[in-house]
């Protein structure tokens, strides 16, 4: 591969607009101050800090920094409070979600999270693993969509599995319904059958209201996006999956500037290896979103690149990179802290509204990826290796660029 840096790029934003006052407005600042010289009043916001296990400490970090520069940059503050969560919170406090946690993620205006996990707690039972505290966040939080884009950057192409051409411009969003659906559902569990053979048992369940919200947050996502929608569904066998088709139909009628399609999961899977660029913005349910937005992520070849977001109705939302704790790697600085960065920038736009200073913090990305830095997920021939700190660095001194003012407004 062509060393990159030689070779800049257009600087581009890697993920367009959303107001996001439909579906949950965002966070107000809780502070405005009015001095008395002409400076436009600064904003204030609280951000519950979770870094969690293994390289979550590491790369939130660096998120942690990159936010408080570019919001210097574009009149805001942060108020950070730091809580335990997963196995760091096992060990301080006996369980993976403790109350004061809960409670300081819902006072703030939102949550970054890292990750969460590690092989010390894998034989932990069910509700003493790390991974029970995250859900118990999600569920606490009350954030029923899960926001997750898959952006195939022309800087590396190459680290795609899909052949250049599959690969090259994919930019889609898929909106993953994340608090109902069969992982809820009831009744479950074990029993048996009238033959006396023991079964599991699952129920996909969906109400009404829980389709029409996530359908609007996704053609509110699309309508800022290039305006199509795609429903994933499995209506042609299960009865959940006619409901949703048939609400989410309903519910497009009120965005006729919106093109919306539907299409069976199987297809859908297949469709998003052969031809992904078709895609703009996936709504689904939260089994289905849980594999095609895997599969989505990795048509870019790179975990460590990859942000979400999971909004409420009207609570703080919750921003973490799509990665886990990584414990092959946790303490080594060798963790890309680019997909919590990336989520730091969709905190602000989705949960803030703060849209320049979310653009800031993306085309900072970009043009650190210009100037050629790569940790080692990414990196390829020509380009330049640099740890989890460095590529912070790095990406500090883009957010400081003079170029970004204009790139960014
Ligand atoms: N949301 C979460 O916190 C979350 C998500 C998935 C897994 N987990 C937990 O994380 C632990 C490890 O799980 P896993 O190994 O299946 O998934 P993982 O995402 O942690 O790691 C998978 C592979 O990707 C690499 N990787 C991940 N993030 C990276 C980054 N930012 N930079 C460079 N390389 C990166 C890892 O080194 C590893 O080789 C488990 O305990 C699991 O339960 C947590």
């Amino acid at each position: 591969m062509a060393a990159l840096h030689a070779h800049p790029r257009p600087l581009r934003t890697l993920t367009p607009t959303l107001t996001p006052r439909r579906f949950g407005p965002p966070r107000r600042p809780r502070t405005v101050r009015c001095n008395a010289s002409a400076e436009p009043p600064r904003r204030s916001y609280s951000v519950t800090l979770l870094p969690g296990d293994g390289i979550g400490p590491e790369v939130v970090s660096v998120a942690k920094d990159v936010l408080s520069l570019a919001g210097s940059h574009e009149g805001i503050e942060f108020r950070f409070s730091e809580m335990p969560i997963g196995g760091a919170a096992l060990d301080l406090t006996g369980v993976p979600l403790p109350e004061e946690t809960l409670a300081a993620a819902k006072e703030s205006d939102a949550v970054l999270l890292g990750a969460i996990g590690g092989y010390k707690w894998d034989s932990n039972e069910k509700h003493l693993k790390p991974e029970t505290g995250l859900l118990q966040l999600r569920a606490g939080l009350g954030v029923f969509a899960n926001l997750r884009p898959a952006t195939v950057l022309p800087q590396l192409i190459d680290a795609s599995t899909l052949k250049k051409e599959v690969a090259e411009g994919v930019d889609l969003m898929v909106v993953r319904e994340l608090t109902g659906g069969i992982y809820f559902g009831k009744p479950r569990g074990f029993g048996t059958n009238h033959e006396g053979e023991e079964i599991g048992f699952n129920t996909e369940v969906y109400s009404v209201s829980e389709i029409d919200r996530i359908a609007r947050v996704a053609f509110e996502v699309a309508r800022k996006r290039r305006g199509k929608v795609c429903s994933v569904d499995k209506a042609n066998v299960l009865e959940a999956s006619m409901l949703w088709r048939k609400r989410v139909t309903y519910v497009g009628l009120e965005f006729p500037d919106v093109q919306l399609s539907h299409m069976y999961v199987d297809n859908a899977a297949m469709q998003l290896i052969r031809n992904p660029k078709q895609f703009d913005t996936i709504v689904t349910n939260n089994i289905f979103g849980d594999i095609l937005s895997d599969e989505a992520s990795m048509l870019t070849g790179s975990i460590g690149m990859l942000p979400s977001a999971s909004i409420s109705e009207s609570g703080p939302g919750l921003f973490e990179p799509i990665h886990g704790s990584a414990p092959d790697i946790a303490g080594q600085d060798k963790a890309n802290p680019l997909a919590t960065v990336l989520s730091a920038a969709m905190l602000l736009r989705y949960g803030f509204g703060e849209e320049n200073a979310a653009k800031r913090i993306e085309t900072a990305v970009i043009e650190t990826l210009n100037r050629g830095f790569r940790t080692g997920d990414i990196h390829s021939y020509g380009t330049t290796l640099v740890g989890c700190k460095r590529m912070g660095e790095e990406v500090l001194r883009s957010v400081d660029s003079e170029k970004l003012v204009s790139a960014a407004h």
